[in-house]
């Protein structure tokens, strides 16, 4: 029912208008008790065996929503309402911003993918703070908070306007997520050589510690698909050097060599970072590079291309703890959770794993076994 309306409604639509309007829908939804409660069991079923523990975060399940899609934090509960068993909102920057101008954002319907150079369109970390600080939950969830640089902020400056969104923001996160990866913000990426990253995690666990002082706020990093193999490593062995509780593989691409010839020309020729099913590959090579570096020391959560219960179940065998994604929500609609969900728990039931975490990075595991 969802594909047909989507060919009739969404597909008509330019893409971030059917995306505001769907978030209206959700957020309307949220608001009448009634109506949230039956959605919530409809599309957010709870599978016991599916239980997670992340660096001390106890979730319903170990799927939730990629960063980008609640960039402003106004849609937790209704994200919640929908199956994500966490949320990460954001990207946050220091200071508010409009991101580059419209069109922005294109469907590549027949490679199942999106193309995207919003440009951290978001209120800023003092809005989203104020937001986060006044929030009533409805639904009990993870939120995790994805942080980035202010576009006009200089690249050597880059560090104090992080600092200042952990200052503004970490006491409202379950997590933190240094984000480092979107090709959309001109010399972000430039931060994920080793010898800008250390100094930048490190103030940022810094000002994480000093600004929350009743626990210890989860700092994770998330990578781009694009760094050359040796990179991956190097960020593996930094975040491991350094105490990082987290590594989130991956961000979109800026390569199109994994889109097939089925997506108009055109499309494909749009600047910005490619995400969906020609994603797929890569993040899961990526990630299993990292758990073949880090292995159990770090967790990991893998994103990119995660269409379906199978994709995700090959993620955690790659040594994902968590799974994350945003595109595929796009293509397959508000049962996509419920369907993630169900068949995690029908794969794990089947498998010779007694829990889900003794799935993280068996496929790894038995490869290095083997050879
Ligand atoms: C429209 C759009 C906006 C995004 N914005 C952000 C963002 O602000 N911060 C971020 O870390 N990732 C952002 N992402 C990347 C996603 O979080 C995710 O890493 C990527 O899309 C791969 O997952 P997917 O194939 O399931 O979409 C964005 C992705 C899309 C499609």
């Amino acid at each position: 029912m969802y594909k047909l309306f989507f060919r009739l409604v969404f597909k008509r639509m330019d893409p971030e208008q059917a995306h505001h309007l769907a978030f209206r829908w959700i957020r309307l939804a949220v608001r009448t008790p009634v109506l949230r409660t039956f959605v919530a069991a409809a599309l957010a079923p709870r599978y016991e065996e599916l239980r997670t523990e992340a660096f001390g975060l106890r979730m319903h399940g170990p799927f939730g929503l990629a960063a980008g899609f609640d960039k402003n934090a106004v849609a937790i509960d209704g994200m919640s309402m929908l199956g994500f068993d966490h949320i990460e909102i954001g990207t946050v920057t220091g200071e508010a911003q409009p991101g580059n101008p419209k069109k922005r954002l294109f469907r590549l319907v027949q490679d199942r993918a999106l193309i995207n150079r919003m440009g951290f369109n978001n209120e800023g970390s003092l809005a989203v703070a104020a937001r986060l600080a006044s929030r009533t939950p409805v639904f009990r969830t993870v939120v995790g908070v994805n942080i980035g640089k202010t576009k006009v902020v200089p690249e050597a400056e880059a560090a104090g306007d992080y600092v200042k969104s952990t200052e503004r923001l970490a006491p409202y996160a379950d997590y933190l997520v240094v984000n480092v990866s979107s090709p959309n913000t001109p010399g972000l990426r430039n931060l994920q050589a080793t010898e800008s990253l250390r100094p930048l995690l490190t103030a940022v666990r810094e000002a994480a510690d000093r600004t929350v002082t009743s626990r210890r706020v989860p700092l994770l990093v998330k990578i781009a698909p694009d760094l050359a193999d040796e990179d991956v490593d190097a960020v593996a062995d930094l975040a491991v050097e350094l105490g990082l509780d987290g590594i989130i593989a991956t961000n979109t691409t800026i390569a199109r060599e994994s889109l097939g010839l089925k997506s108009e020309p055109s499309l494909v020729e749009e600047a910005g970072g490619l995400s969906g099913a020609p994603l797929k590959a890569r993040s899961l090579e990526v990630l299993r590079r990292l758990y073949a570096r880090v292995g159990d020391r770090i967790t990991l959560v893998g994103v990119g291309g995660i269409e379906n219960a199978e994709d995700a179940w090959q993620r955690i065998l790659a040594g994902a703890t968590l799974v994350q994604g945003y595109s595929a929500f796009i293509y397959e609609g508000p049962f996509w959770g419920r369907a993630i969900h169900k068949g995690l728990a029908a794969r794990l039931l089947t498998s010779p794993y007694d829990t889900l975490a003794d799935a993280v990075g068996a496929d790894v595991r038995k490869a290095e076994e083997a050879a």
